[in-house]
């Protein structure tokens, strides 16, 4: 008989209503007007998402996969963790291969898992509670609002992967870098997916997938708008698009408006104009260098233990603990 995980809903259903409003107001009123990642995931995000890691263009994924699935055994001996606790967890399909390297070593006790995403991180916990018998904790949370509140049992793994850190500014990442570093005890250590600079054609490719799929996972956050705040979106009267920013070392995902349009989001009682060919920046997934995010952890208080690339040098997961 498997334990049942524990759901922990720390932002509530009207937190989460509110913190959209907020990035909403600010985001479509500002100048160039911006909309922050997090709202794209609600189920039908979350799902487009999981279909974007399977494309043949979005190398990510299995990059990263690769490095975790040779790499897992030594990540359990080094770092001896008992605790997984992965942030903006998802699927949380490739950590399955920590976890077996963890519960391999007899180390494993307790799983945490957080997202915002309430649907995808209850369907996880079921299936990694259905995997291991251990404590699996779910908390659904805007690790934004920092990593303070979440269960600790023992030596942990905080596992960031994905190349999710690559959704922020560097200022923002200085922040995230700290919340980890204060919420980490001084045996902890930070397991850290970064996707890292290349050709753009490759990365503009990876954003803009031949079969439409980050198109639409693109226009879903306009659903999102539509659905939640009573946003009047046409999703088809704007076009996806994936441009590399090389001064910024950064993709961005934009929508561009096909027509001068005029859009109210009621409940902010908001009216949106929008020129002809107007963009709103709806993310930006940055792309590293090693030594810069050595430097960045660094002034986050963190010493990088180990690194790891794929084979083909796309993809940087690498280890990083407390500095002493
Ligand atoms: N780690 C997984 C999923 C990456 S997709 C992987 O490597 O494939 C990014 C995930 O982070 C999504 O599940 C999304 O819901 C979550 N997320 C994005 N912004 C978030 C935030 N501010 N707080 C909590 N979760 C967030
Ligand atoms: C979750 N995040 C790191 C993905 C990325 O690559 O920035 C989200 C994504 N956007 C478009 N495709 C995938």
């Amino acid at each position: 008989m498997h334990r049942r995980p524990t759901i922990d809903v720390l932002v509530t259903p009207a937190d989460r209503h509110e913190a959209m409003q907020l990035d909403v107001r600010t985001g479509l009123s500002s100048t160039p007007k911006s909309l922050p990642p997090v709202w794209f995931y609600d189920e039908a995000g979350s799902l487009l998402f999981d279909r974007i890691t399977r494309l043949p263009e979005y190398y990510l994924t299995r990059a990263e996969g690769a490095i975790l699935s040779r790499r897992a055994a030594e990540i359990a001996t080094v770092t001896g963790a008992e605790t997984l606790v992965e942030i903006g967890s998802g699927t949380s399909e490739k950590t399955r291969f920590l976890l077996d390297a963890m519960s391999e070593a007899g180390a494993l006790k307790t799983i945490v898992l957080l997202d915002i995403s309430e649907e995808v991180l209850r369907d996880a916990a079921a299936n990694l509670s259905a995997r291991y018998d251990v404590e699996v904790h779910a908390v659904v949370d805007d690790f934004r609002d920092g990593l303070l509140k979440l269960p600790s049992n023992g030596r942990q793994l905080w596992a960031f992967l994905g190349s999710t850190i690559g959704n922020f500014t560097p200022e923002e990442r200085a922040g995230l870098l700290v919340d980890f570093r204060t919420a980490m005890g001084p045996d902890d250590h930070l397991l850290l997916g970064t996707d890292l600079i290349k050709a753009p054609g490759r990365l503009v490719a990876a954003y803009d997938d031949s079969e439409g799929v980050t198109a639409e996972f693109n226009r879903n956050v306009l659903r999102v708008l539509n659905h939640e705040l009573g946003a009047g979106f046409d999703p088809e009267a704007f076009e996806h698009r994936a441009v590399w920013n090389a001064e910024q070392s950064r993709m961005e995902m934009r929508l561009r408006s096909r027509a001068a349009q005029i859009v109210e989001v009621r409940e902010l009682s908001l009216t949106v104009h929008l020129q002809d060919g107007e963009e709103i920046l709806t993310e930006i997934s940055c792309k590293f260098d090693p030594d810069r995010l050595r430097a960045e952890l660094s002034a986050a208080g963190m010493d990088v233990s180990r690194k790891w690339l794929d084979d083909a040098g796309d993809f940087l997961v690498t280890l990083a603990k407390p500095g002493r």
